[in-house]
């Protein structure tokens, strides 16, 4: 039998020809023009030799004032497109479609300059205190995220993904812990929900290819947010026609977090189930058999790995013969696959 894992998958016309994901990882590799540099060239394109199924690129700064820190890559400029083309024909070369993870860090940003967030609240005493965003400036962020998709599809990337996690600015307005705001953009669920809905708005104007959302579906905290709270959430997403939900956790505020393998499967599982929604598990997957019982037990549709792939570049490799699965090499591998 086929595994799952193996299987293709497909999404508003796009065929990932495996179930999985390069989870979008920051290199700080670029430097303050936030352009693609050869490392991401050969970084990106390694994997999708590797036979990766879906390639996505780290979290690219929408805005110079939403990169996490100096060296990010950016898309806040026409000027960033042509490298990002290159990643994207590269990998599309060995098969692979390839995503671009749009972002903006909110309070979270290391930088020179000032930082915006839906409230005056630092992240902790480490972190500088962030301007609260007036409404002119929710309505800028939005247009950068717009700006950002249109720039997306002209460097031919097959999939978006709008990065709602990790406590960066999208995740700060969804939590009531770090959103205090008294204004329409703060309060209800609906109010916090606001901010995101109009950026997938935005975006939607933009792009009408395949649309995913990454969140953090806990905050680790009494007062912070839970799967059950991530569920309306998601409902509310897919109305607005996104596709998947890549489910991680934490990061809004400082908290423990325990992790163990597939810590954070459970809410995906829970999402998917709730929401009716397709989703992506991430966090601790390492191995063919726990890629494989997350998909056939209907847990996520896709797995997205880290660590692993950074490990392992030809991670689906390891696993396919783990799971007795025969995978094409490419034709120039093929002595030594
Ligand atoms: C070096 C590094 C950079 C990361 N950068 C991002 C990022 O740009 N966007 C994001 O959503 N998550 C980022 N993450 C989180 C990963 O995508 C992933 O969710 C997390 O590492 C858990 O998966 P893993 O156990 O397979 O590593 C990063 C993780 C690592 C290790």
């Amino acid at each position: 039998m086929k595994t799952k894992l193996f299987s293709p998958y497909t999404v508003k016309g796009v065929t990932i020809k495996n179930r999985i994901v390069m989870s979008p990882m920051c290199m700080y590799s670029s430097d303050e023009s936030g352009k693609v540099k050869n490392w991401h060239l050969t970084h990106y394109t390694t994997r999708a030799v590797g036979q990766v199924g879906l390639i996505m690129v780290e979290a690219t700064a929408v805005s110079s004032e939403g990169r996490i820190s100096p060296r990010d890559l950016g898309i806040w400029s026409d000027e960033h497109i042509d490298g990002l083309k290159n990643i994207v024909s590269l990998s599309k070369e060995h098969g692979a479609k390839v995503a671009i993870q749009l972002a903006h860090a909110g309070r979270k940003a290391e930088l020179e300059e000032e930082i915006l967030a839906p409230s005056a609240i630092a992240f902790d005493e480490s972190y500088k205190t962030p301007k609260e965003m007036t409404k002119e400036d929710i309505q800028n962020k939005i247009q950068n995220f717009k700006e950002g998709a249109r720039r997306a599809k002209a460097a031919g990337f097959d999939i978006i993904e709008i990065h709602g996690a990790h406590g960066y600015l999208i995740n700060e307005f969804l939590s009531p812990i770090s959103n205090k705001r008294e204004d329409e953009y703060g309060g209800s669920a609906q109010n916090r929900y606001r901010f995101l809905k109009e950026v997938i708005e935005a975006v939607k104007e933009e792009w009408n290819g395949p649309l995913f959302v990454r969140v953090s579906a806990f905050d680790y905290l009494d007062e912070g947010l839970k799967a059950d709270d991530y569920v309306p959430f998601a409902k509310w997403m897919k109305e607005q026609g996104v596709d998947l939900i890549d489910v991680s956790s934490g990061a809004v505020a400082p908290a423990p977090i325990t992790a163990y393998p597939g810590y954070q499967v459970q809410f995906a599982d829970q999402i998917k189930n709730e929401a009716n929604i397709d989703t992506g598990a991430v966090g601790l997957i390492t191995n063919g058999f726990q890629a494989e019982e997350i998909l056939r037990n209907n847990r996520a549709d896709l797995v997205f790995l880290a660590r692993e792939l950074l490990r392992d570049p030809y991670w689906p490799r390891t696993v396919a013969k783990e799971l007795r699965e025969e995978i094409q090499a490419p034709v120039q591998y093929e002595y030594g696959w």
